[in-house]
């Protein structure tokens, strides 16, 4: 019997790689769908299609090619996107809504993935929460059978570091603070690190994505977001502290927020909505054995 394809944009992205190995593992066909092919061995035999989800015809043409998505081609950047809001719209709401419309046009399955902080004012929020609405209208109207998982902050091996220690334009937590500490650099906190985030790892992301995707195969309807995060408190401060603990380096000083950031932020999961998923985020991976093994890809690589 032929396998059952699944078209994933942002395929070669970091979770993208994730993603497209959980589904793989799970006997499921990936066909890749980026504006690039990716550096990591791991990822180097998929199957991936190099093109624009800007470009409605190159997305109707992948998607028919398939039997479910995964949506994950995104421009991501809480800060970043502020000044020059454009082309995080273009990709996250044009380049979202190209996906729907070719999605609905072969009636297929999939999954769409928005972000934890949905509910803040900046372009990257305010753009992902955007698709997250148009899925409630694809579902409502379109009857497209679409589910929603917000991711909450991943990190792991492979999440890309921002200048000077990487190619990356958008500063992640932890790749930055651990390269900071790899190079005997002060660790650089915004505002009092007080802020509450919710760390998840990338392959507990992946598998959430998954199981949301077999859901949505199986008929499943979601009542709202299913929302991936572990809804541990961890503060920035302590992800600090861990990573200094645990590599043994790195100084602690605090720098004036930045725009888009609220002093006391509190970005936490409703671990409830994975219910209906058969998912207990207890299970997930605790916050130190994912930095050591992250850790450890960074220190290897360095
Ligand atoms: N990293 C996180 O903590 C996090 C949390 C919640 C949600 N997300 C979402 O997950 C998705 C993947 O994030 P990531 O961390 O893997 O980022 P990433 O930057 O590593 O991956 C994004 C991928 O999308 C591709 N892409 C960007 N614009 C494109 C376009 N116009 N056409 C085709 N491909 C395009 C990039 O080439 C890249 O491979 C994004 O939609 C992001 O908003 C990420």
């Amino acid at each position: 019997m032929a396998k059952h394809r699944v078209l994933v944009t942002g395929a070669t992205g970091f979770i993208g790689r994730y993603v497209t190995q959980e589904l793989n593992s799970r006997g499921l066909r990936v066909i890749g769908l980026d504006r690039h092919r990716s550096a990591e061995a791991f990822h180097q035999e998929a199957e991936v299609i190099l093109g624009d989800v800007r470009d409605p015809s190159a997305v109707t043409e992948a998607m028919g090619q398939v039997d479910s998505w995964v949506h994950l081609a995104g421009v991501l950047g809480t800060q970043e996107t502020i000044t020059n809001p454009v082309p995080a719209a273009e990709t996250n709401v044009i380049g979202g809504l190209n996906v729907l419309q070719a999605a609905a046009q072969y009636h297929l399955p999939g999954v769409n993935i928005s972000v934890g902080n949905w509910f803040e004012d900046n372009t990257y929020s305010l753009t992902k929460h955007c698709i997250e609405r148009f899925c409630s209208m694809y579902r409502q109207y379109r009857s497209l059978p679409v589910s929603v998982v917000r991711g909450f902050n991943a990190y792991g091996p492979g999440q890309s570091v921002a200048a000077p220690y990487g190619p990356s334009k958008v500063r992640k937590i932890v790749p930055s603070f651990v390269s900071r500490a790899l190079n005997g650099d002060v660790i650089e906190i915004y505002g009092d690190g007080k802020q509450v985030m919710d760390m998840i790892y990338v392959s507990d992301l992946a598998f959430v994505i998954a199981e949301a995707l077999e859901f949505t195969i199986g008929g499943g309807r979601p009542s709202g977001a299913f929302e991936a995060g572990t809804g541990r408190r961890t503060t920035v401060l302590d992800i600090a502290h861990k990573v200094t603990e645990l590599m043994g380096a790195g100084k602690v000083m605090h720098l004036p927020l930045r725009p888009g950031e609220s002093p006391g932020a509190t970005v936490l999961a409703d671990t409830s909505t994975l219910e209906p998923l058969g998912i207990d985020a207890r299970s997930f991976v605790p916050l130190e054995d994912g930095l050591r093994k992250t850790i450890d890809y960074y220190a290897a690589r360095a």
